[in-house]
């Protein structure tokens, strides 16, 4: 058992209430890889944000789950030799599928978990949040659960269609289960292709696909029903479309590839959603630079060479989502 302050690491409760009410977000980027995790504490260090690293079942199965917590742990120390002599950072399990999941998270020095039980049914979803909530409080670690489904496809993380979280639900749910913070359905969805061509109207300028809005009324009932209470939305990459071009102007085919506009999540960051969660938008990033430089330098073979400019673009992607659409920039506690 290894007690993630022992880390160096912190949980999300105090982080949070700063965000809900200063009206701002808390990036929740995903890693998988080094490249991923020095980028997302290079780009916190240097915008003096706090950040949560999150992984997912997909990274233990790609990465190993021990590499991985040893790789936030060692984020902590890299954040300080970079300057940072108090940083803020968050080891949070994405889409913990089961308690014992969760269970051995926390065991191993996670600050946060995240229970999803959103596909099951009602009463279900309760008794197991509730579960990970009372062992989590346990050791101080935070518990994010969701009501609402989230349509899209990951590794890990599927489902065909979405429904919205329904507000006459969120005061029970977050009652019984204890949560620390919510993760509520209101039109995102995970990937690279967040809504089908026919959800979408077409700009006739530039031919591109113009998502549907995101369900701000049901996102103000929801904080009308729990004032103050943290909101989580998943599924906010905005799949840039310049990387997206890049992506296919050198060899790949990704076509009608469309995310949540920049615009809307700066509204909800301003609103009781405190944390955001970025990933296809880091992979897009790294696969965009990786593509461009192996066609630029066919020649070239050394996984630095080209993992270089990949970690350089996702950081540059990091700093813009801190400073320009979540502005969690300068808000470390001191
Ligand atoms: O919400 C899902 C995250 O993007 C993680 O995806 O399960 O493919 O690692 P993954
Ligand atoms: P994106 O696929 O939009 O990046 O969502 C990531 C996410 O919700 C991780 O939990
Ligand atoms: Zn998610």
């Amino acid at each position: 058992m290894v007690n993630y302050k022992d880390l160096g690491l912190v949980n999300t409760r105090e982080m949070f209430k700063r965000a809900v009410n200063g009206g701002y977000a808390i990036p929740a980027f995903n890693f998988n890889t080094m490249e991923q995790m020095q980028a997302i504490v290079q780009a916190a260090v240097e915008t003096k944000s706090p950040v949560i690293m999150q992984v997912s079942k997909g990274a233990r199965n790609y990465a190993n789950a021990t590499i991985l917590r040893y790789m936030a742990e060692g984020a902590v120390a890299y954040a300080k030799e970079l300057g940072c002599e108090h940083p803020e950072i968050v080891l949070h399990l994405d889409h913990g599928d089961s308690f014992e999941l969760c269970k051995d998270c926390i065991d191993m020095g996670f600050s946060s978990v995240m229970y999803d039980g959103s596909s099951l049914p009602y009463e279900e979803n309760i008794r197991i949040s509730r579960q990970v909530v009372e062992y989590a409080h346990k050791y101080d670690v935070t518990v994010e659960c969701e009501l609402g489904v989230l349509a899209g496809v990951e590794d890990e993380v599927a489902s065909e269609v979405s429904h919205y979280t329904k507000p006459e639900e969120v005061i029970d749910f977050a009652t019984r289960t204890g949560c620390d913070s919510l993760a509520i359905s209101i039109g995102t969805s995970h990937g690279a292709y967040k809504f089908k061509p026919e959800q979408c109207t077409r700009d006739p300028k530039t031919g591109r696909l113009v998502p549907p809005p995101l369900a701000f009324d049901v996102l103000a009932e929801i904080e009308q029903k729990l004032p103050g209470f943290p909101i989580v939305l998943h599924g906010s990459s905005s799949v840039p479309q310049d990387e997206v071009d890049t992506i296919n102007k050198f060899g790949g085919n990704l076509p009608d590839a469309v995310g949540i506009p920049e615009e809307q999540l700066r509204k909800a960051a301003k609103s009781a959603v405190c944390k955001i969660n970025i990933d296809s938008d880091s992979r897009l990033a790294m696969t965009a630079a990786i593509r461009k430089y192996l066609a630029e330098h066919p020649d070239h073979f050394d996984p630095r060479q080209y993992l270089k400019p990949a970690r350089e673009n996702m950081k540059k992607m990091y700093i813009h989502k801190i400073v320009n659409v979540l502005g969690s920039d300068g808000k470390l506690a001191e």
